[in-house]
């Protein structure tokens, strides 16, 4: 039997929970398949905040190293928000994102047939579906570059700047091509190299790497029409590239097309090694602790876990077909119920489960 060891990064708010789901779901799926897991929690965010001090303990950062991957999920709430930048629990998603060398996040955003009534697009839209993949660079740009506070002309004032080096853009816009490749050869990239250095400099490398990828069509797009046509035509993308800032900003905008951003799974990826897995919505703290949260799009991510870090296809797959099937047998969560009876986050995970 094939043993993999899991670090679980469980986090604030409804991390915990769902995380818990996820964890259920793998050893559901692990007995059917034949694969056991060995989990080992880590402190992460504000948990970690309060009970040692700061918000990415060096524990942790070793333990994720040492791990076969990582499941995360969710950090921040509004007791740390008051903190400054550097103590602050997001602060610890970026780190560990940059101490595991991070720097290709993978963000599906399908239209799942069940979910149709769920999408706030109009019906002309919604029938055409969608299904793409955000290829966004997780460890340059806006998010790591210089910032601070200083005297300005007009008293205080913060700056952050945003840089890319030619190796940071190369290797992401490779992955794309690579992740067009295998689906529908379609890249479209988005920048504002209207306006950003930064993006004519990816404009242009895009181009050059293009030329090694004949088969691939690629589009440029700036990212202001890029978040109108989202919602205009979803369906005119396939794989999508981008850099940090602008692929945290529209995976936030497929994310609600799809119909809840609780859907969405992500893995974000280093070259050859393992990875960590994440939904891509944060640690609702407002229904924390209350069985309300939707573990579908953890759930998700442990089954992209299961297919980038272990190949293990088969599992991966049962789960996607699970959570497919309790979708179409019409079992919702309150976030998309719309006010309906609703299944609490323990319920849905056993229909999961049972569905496997
Ligand atoms: C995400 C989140 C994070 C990000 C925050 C919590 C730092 O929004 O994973 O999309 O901006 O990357
Ligand atoms: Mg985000």
């Amino acid at each position: 039997m094939k043993t993999y060891k899991i670090a679980l990064l469980k986090g604030d708010g409804i991390g915990p929970e769902i995380v818990e789901s996820a964890v259920r779901v793998l050893e559901a799926v692990g007995k059917k398949r034949n694969i056991s897991f060995v989990f080992t929690p880590y402190l992460i965010g504000g948990s970690a905040i309060d009970s040692c001090g700061e918000p990415l303990p060096k524990a942790t950062i070793e333990g994720c190293l040492q791990a076969d991957s990582v499941l995360l999920g969710a950090v921040g709430g509004p007791k740390w928000d008051t903190l400054p930048g550097h103590l602050r629990p997001e602060k610890a998603l970026l780190g560990i994102r940059a101490a595991m060398g991070l720097f290709t996040n993978l963000r599906p955003a399908k239209l799942y047939p069940a979910l149709k009534g769920e999408c706030p697009l109009r019906e002309d839209i919604v029938a055409k579906g969608f299904d793409m993949t955000i290829v966004r660079e997780l460890t340059g740009g806006i998010y790591f570059g210089e910032r601070g506070y200083r005297e300005g002309k007009y008293g205080e004032e913060a700056y952050d700047t945003e840089s890319y080096s030619r190796m940071e853009i190369e290797r992401i816009v490779r992955v794309a091509f690579e992740t067009a490749r295998k689906r529908r050869k379609k890249l479209t990239s988005i920048d504002k190299a209207n306006v950003l250095e930064t993006s004519r400099l990816w404009r242009k490398i895009v181009h050059e790497i293009a030329e090694e990828y004949p088969d691939v069509e690629v589009a440029d797009m700036l990212v202001d029409n890029a978040a109108m046509q989202l919602v205009r035509n979803p369906s005119q993308f396939d794989v999508v590239v981008t850099s940090n800032m602008f692929g945290d900003i529209l995976s936030d905008e497929a994310s609600q097309i799809t119909g809840s951003i609780g859907m969405l799974p992500s893995a974000s990826l280093s070259q050859g090694k393992r990875g960590l897995y994440e939904p891509i919505h944060g640690s609702a703290p407002d229904i924390a602790g209350q069985n309300k949260a939707n573990p579908i799009a953890t759930v998700l991510s442990a089954a992209m876990m299961l297919l980038y870090a272990f190949d293990e296809e088969e599992a991966s797959e049962d789960i996607v077909k699970a959570v497919d099937k309790v979708l179409e047998l019409g079992l919702r969560t309150a976030d998309l119920a719309h006010g309906a009876p609703a299944l609490g986050t323990k319920e849905m995970t056993d229909k999961i489960i049972e569905n496997l």
